[in-house]
């Protein structure tokens, strides 16, 4: 006797209470697509049937056709061959369905429940649009997502970069049954770049996203720093000119008083030789013929 028989006959001795399977307990799907449970039964049934929040939607009779209070639901054998198995498919799910799904197979076999959670997504807008600003300035895009459920995960990339979260700040407003949400990031403009906001919630495969572009125009010349240095450049050649020009009239003088010095020797010597007398005065007695003659070559160099 092998387990397989075992268990047959252990099931299906007379009051001893069939059992059956429910998966998965928890489901969470996207609005508007497909949620299916499996119904596994062990041992010998006839009626099956499925409530979603409290209301009678289907029934599964072993054999015969099965019926269904609208197209939204359906169920099938898991194998044609195999009717211990049953599959039941809520269609194009909304936030009505939300909540308790009910199997019961009739006999001794009772009930047992599944939780089913219908997420929603709904818009995402960075509300400024295209943005121009002058370099260096701060800038601030909000980005609303509305009609969420739940509230999105949001974020930002720059350049397609992630930003970090310290940049920005998401606030959550329930709006009736879902949400809406608002992030506002905030720095400082220093090149152009792709602005983009995502939102995600677990069952979307990826976030949806609005972008924008951030149009920096680079900073005209600052011309307080460009009159700051030509002041001092000012300054400096007003302080060169100044040293330059009281070197040059002291060497000016100084050249003068040589070339007087000069003129009076050549007077002095041109008397002397005139008068044939010597000039009277210690410094006139230095001078003589040969000296002149000297000073003259030593002025001329
Ligand atoms: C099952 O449905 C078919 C047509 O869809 C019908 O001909 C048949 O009579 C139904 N059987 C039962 C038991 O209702
Ligand atoms: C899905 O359900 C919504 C209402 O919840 C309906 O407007 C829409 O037409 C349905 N889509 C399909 C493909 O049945
Ligand atoms: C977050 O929001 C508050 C209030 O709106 C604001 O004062 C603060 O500066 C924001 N922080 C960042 C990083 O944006
Ligand atoms: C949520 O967003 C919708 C659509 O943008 C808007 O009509 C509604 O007033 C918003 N609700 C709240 C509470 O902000
Ligand atoms: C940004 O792009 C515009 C043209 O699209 C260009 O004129 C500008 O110089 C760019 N800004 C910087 C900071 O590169």
């Amino acid at each position: 006797m092998d387990l397989g028989m075992c268990i047959w006959l252990i099931l299906s001795a007379p009051g001893v209470m069939g059992q059956f399977q429910v998966e998965p307990l928890d489901s969470t799907v996207l609005k508007g697509s497909d949620a299916r449970f499996n119904a596994t039964v062990q041992g010998k049934w006839e009626v099956m049937t499925w409530n979603v929040r409290g209301f009678l939607v289907l029934t599964v009779p072993r054999s015969g056709n099965i019926s269904s209070s609208s197209e939204q639901f359906s169920a099938s054998f898991c194998s044609t061959e195999d009717t211990s198995c049953v599959t039941f498919t809520i269609h194009n799910t909304s936030r009505r369905e939300a909540g308790l799904v009910i199997c019961t197979v009739q006999g001794d076999y009772g009930s047992k429940s599944a939780q089913l959670h219908v997420q929603e997504s709904g818009t995402v807008q960075i509300q400024e649009g295209d943005k121009k600003v002058a370099q260096d300035e701060e800038v601030e895009f909000n980005c609303v997502t509305s009609a969420w459920f739940p509230s999105p995960v949001v974020s930002w990339n720059l350049n397609g970069g992630t930003v970090d979260n310290s940049l920005y700040n998401s606030t959550h407003v329930a709006h009736g049954d879902s949400f809406n949400s608002s992030s506002v990031l905030t720095f400082k403009a220093i090149k152009n770049l792709t602005v983009e906001c995502l939102a995600i919630v677990q069952t979307l495969t990826k976030p949806l996203s609005s972008t924008v572009h951030l149009v920096v125009v680079p900073k005209p010349p600052d011309w307080t720093v460009l009159i700051a240095v030509l002041c001092s450049f000012g300054g400096f050649a007003l302080l060169f000119l100044l040293i330059f020009g009281m070197f040059f009239c002291y060497k000016c003088r100084k050249e003068k008083e040589l070339n007087f010095q000069d003129e009076m020797t050549k007077r002095v010597r041109t008397q002397s030789q005139l008068s044939g007398l010597r000039p009277p005065g210690r410094k006139q007695g230095r001078v003589t013929v040969n000296a002149g003659y000297v000073t003259d070559e030593d002025s001329s160099l």
